[in-house]
């Protein structure tokens, strides 16, 4: 089995670049199915939820091809099925992307449930709901969802929450169905604007994306294309956590400031030194830093997906902090890992209470899921000692090439076989 095996205590220093969006590109690679002809796509992470998504998509019949690590071409010009493979779609959750690409391209889409991060119900009615307001029908077994599109055209959808997920597939289904489609309570995540520019760029014509309300015209077709991924604000503000739990100084580099806004004011609230430059920013600790109540909300707020790592930097702030989640019924379950090593964290409910300022204790741990495992690699960089962390299938998932970025910020880490 492998292992991260850190020897942390060191602040981490000098420079790193992040990669392209996650959770923009396992949305754009479905897409492409809507497309006939060539899509090349650059700045894609190498990431194991890529390889997934693409062993999906070359199931269905698209010509897949990796010029080198961060670039994919794809062709969609002949596909064969609308029927998603079981055991891939299982591995990850984007895979119910699939549902609104496949609906658009084939008029019928046969998609098994999503796997994905286990953050208690993830329920999809909003999905179904959208597609309905769309004249697809829709029905579950205990595996599949069957989408019969025969009749899909535009329509209006309200959703009753902002879902980043449903807002995506109504976008996917709609951009070929025929008239108008007005989402409101829509996502406005910058991997929705991505998808959106992503697909104006190959002939869609939706307009207010990043507003909660979008507006879809559809077109007849979409043609091929060059476009390339935004970077991840999410692994942006994992290493910019990562170097303010140890100490550091260091500059953040291919970020979009703008996408790390409520980030950003999190941490200068702490009393950290952030620096915002074109396309990077400066992180630093230069003072003691001080405790904050966080809530994690839908963009613009402080995003679910830094909630653990900013929980781990909480530990190194002396007094009491809070962090409420926001979005997710259950995402604490990681903190279990962290009291091992001598994390003083109470739940109550949806929010924890981090009593910061002892320093965490070096031990063995697991990625309990893929921001979990982030927030264990920082406890380990920031615990006088030798820790190892287990279970890396889920950081795998998401997190391109962490190993040698961290040496790159002078990390004492490396993977092993155990
Ligand atoms: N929800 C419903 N019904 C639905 C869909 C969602 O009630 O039909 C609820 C969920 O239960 C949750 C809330 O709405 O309470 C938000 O869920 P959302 O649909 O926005 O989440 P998602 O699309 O499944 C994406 C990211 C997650 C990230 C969330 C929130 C991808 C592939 N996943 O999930 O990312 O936590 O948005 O920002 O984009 C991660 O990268 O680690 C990750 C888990």
């Amino acid at each position: 089995m492998d292992k991260l095996v850190i020897n942390g205590g060191k602040p981490l220093k000098g420079e790193v670049t992040i990669s392209g969006a996650k959770n923009a590109v396992v949305a754009i690679i479905p897409a492409v199915l809507l497309v006939k002809g060539k899509c090349r796509i650059e700045n894609v992470p190498d990431i194991s939820d890529v390889d997934s998504i693409l062993k999906m998509i070359a199931y269905l019949g698209a010509k897949v091809d990796k010029p080198d690590c961060n670039t994919v071409e794809i062709d969609c010009t002949n596909l064969n099925t609308h029927i998603v493979d079981k055991e891939l779609a299982a591995k990850m959750r984007a895979s119910y992307y699939l549902m609104g690409a496949l609906a658009g391209r084939f008029r019928k889409a046969a998609v098994p449930l999503p796997g994905g991060c286990n953050f208690g119900l993830r329920p999809i009615d909003q999905h179904l709901k959208g597609f309905n307001s769309l004249g697809c029908i829709t029905e579950c077994d205990d595996v599949y969802v069957n989408i019969d599109a025969g009749n899909l055209r535009g329509g209006n959808v309200f959703f009753d929450v902002v879902s980043v997920g449903a807002t995506i597939n109504v976008m996917l289904a709609a951009v070929l169905a025929p008239g108008k489609t007005v989402m409101e309570n829509a996502a406005k995540e910058p991997h929705v604007v991505d998808l959106a520019n992503f697909l104006n760029s190959m002939g869609a014509n939706i307009k207010g994306a990043g507003t909660d309300i979008i507006k879809i015209e559809g077109v007849s077709s979409l043609s091929g294309g060059t476009y390339s991924i935004i970077p991840d604000q999410i692994e942006a503000g994992t290493y910019m956590s990562a170097v303010l739990a140890t100490g550091g100084d260091a500059i953040i580099k291919n970020v979009i400031p703008k996408h790390l806004d409520a980030i950003t004011a999190k941490f200068m609230e702490m009393g950290a030194v952030v620096e915002e430059f074109d396309d990077s920013v400066r992180v630093a600790v230069e003072a003691p830093l001080k405790p904050i109540n966080v809530k994690t909300l839908p963009y613009p707020g402080f995003p679910t997906d830094l909630q653990p790592q900013i929980v781990v930097l909480l530990t190194t702030v002396s007094g009491q902090s809070t962090v409420t989640e926001g979005v997710w019924d259950s995402r604490f379950q990681y903190i279990a890992e962290l009291t091992k090593l001598g994390a003083d964290i109470d739940v109550q409910g949806k929010r924890a209470v981090v009593n910061g300022g002892a320093l965490l204790s070096p031990g063995e741990v697991e990625a309990t899921d893929l921001r979990a495992g982030a927030s264990m690699v920082i406890a380990g960089l920031l615990a006088k000692g030798t820790t190892k962390i287990s279970q890396l299938r889920h950081i795998d998932r998401g997190y391109e090439h962490i190993v040698d970025k961290l040496r790159g910020l002078g990390a004492d880490i490396e993977r092993i076989d155990e």
